[in-house]
């Protein structure tokens, strides 16, 4: 069997614990180890996983040794002997961290909360899945960005994008944090278009989408707002729900499903029981597509904890060549993560 690539993950919460699942999943890559800067809950977690745990970001082995969490050493022994490092710090420490990969010559992913040019291309499988090759660093697109970028990729591709409107309706938090909001209230984003478009465009230079976005009070998902004007339109909205249900990282629900919006899709993950009852496809809803003329209107949910999870493992694959296309890296990730793969493509162009 080839080598496998050594990966290790600095940063251990939200994205990072889901990521090193993901990674010590996979036939073709080995996780050497995580990182964080404290002991927690989630460090202990670590540990019980079997995952090897480095002290990153000016942390105290002694703070971890009192609090009876073994640790393997510091992000430098972890960086000394791995093949790529993904990334997983909060917003802009990315940034900072970049330089340490730099110096030591390790290949880096970077998460969405950095700036594009943390990397040198930003990633998303379905959108450009070939950048990756050879790079040093690469850049996983945000949660919204991926659903964006996944749905237009694949719309472009089918039935070609005139122009793209969306509105992103976003949590106000994650489940586990607690000091965002808010609790009470829609907040309109005042950045007018929102950077969601042009994120997007990191990815897909040439896609014509404008974005506004509102924070809401809740933390299971955000909802998309779409309205896409296709340059040719199929015959019915049926053809279109086919389409997104038959290709990877798609999840339509029927309507005889009741899945009435956000609180039913987070009960069906929870009896689905992937890692962390984890949503990692766009979820559509059939009754949720429309098509009036050349006009596309679709509502999608994204998962923010896990839909650039699969995305991180794909990037690591480009990186390294490890897979001939997106189509062949999907199915590997997803097959080790549990996501349905059986009569799943990607329509040819
Ligand atoms: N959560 C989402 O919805 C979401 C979705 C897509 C992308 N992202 C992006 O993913 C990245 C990570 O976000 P997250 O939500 O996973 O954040 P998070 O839940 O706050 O986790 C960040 C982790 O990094 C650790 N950390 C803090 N300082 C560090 C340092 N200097 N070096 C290494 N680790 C450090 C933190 O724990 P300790 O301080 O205890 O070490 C924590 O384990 C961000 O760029 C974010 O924008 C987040």
């Amino acid at each position: 069997m080839a080598k496998r690539i050594r990966v290790g993950v600095n940063g251990f919460g939200t994205i990072g614990k889901r990521v090193a699942d993901a990674v010590a999943r996979q036939p073709d890559l080995e996780l050497i180890g995580v990182a964080k800067t404290r002991p927690s809950f989630e460090a202990e977690d670590a540990i019980r996983r079997g995952y090897p745990l480095y002290v990153s970001g000016g942390g105290d082995r002694a703070a971890f040794a009192s609090a009876g969490i073994a640790t393997a050493g510091t992000l430098d022994d972890l960086l000394s002997d791995v093949d790529v490092i993904v990334d997983a710090a909060p917003d802009k420490v990315g940034r900072e961290n970049a330089a340490l990969y730099r110096a030591k010559g390790i290949r880096a992913i970077f998460q969405g909360g950095e700036k594009a040019d943390v990397a040198q291309a930003s990633f998303n499988a379905m959108a450009n899945y070939a950048v990756g090759h050879d790079k040093q660093s690469l850049r996983v697109v945000s949660c919204n960005t991926t659903g964006l970028a996944r749905a237009a990729a694949l719309i472009d591709r089918s039935w070609g994008v005139e122009s793209w409107d969306a509105t992103i309706v976003r949590r106000a938090a994650d489940p586990a944090e607690s000091k965002k909001g808010p609790i009470n209230g829609i907040l309109p984003t005042f950045q007018m278009p929102s950077h969601h478009g042009p994120d997007v465009r990191t990815v897909l230079q040439d896609l014509p989408i404008t974005t506004l976005a509102v924070v809401v009070p809740t933390t299971l998902m955000h909802v998309h707002v779409n309205r896409v004007r296709l340059r040719h339109p199929p015959a019915n909205a049926a053809e279109i729900a086919r389409t997104l249900a038959a290709s990877p990282r798609f999840r339509l629900f029927r309507g005889w499903e009741r899945v009435e919006g956000t609180p039913q899709v987070m009960e069906f993950a929870r009896d689905r029981g992937l890692g962390h009852n984890d949503v990692m496809e766009n979820v559509l809803w059939e009754e949720g597509i429309g098509l009036h003329g050349a006009d596309l209107h679709f509502f999608q949910a994204i998962h923010q904890e896990s839909i650039v999870v699969p995305e991180n493992v794909d990037a690591i694959r480009s990186m390294f060549s490890l897979a001939p296309n997106a189509e062949a890296s999907m199915a590997i990730t997803d097959r080790a993560l549990g996501l349905l793969v059986e009569g799943k493509s990607i329509p040819a162009r």
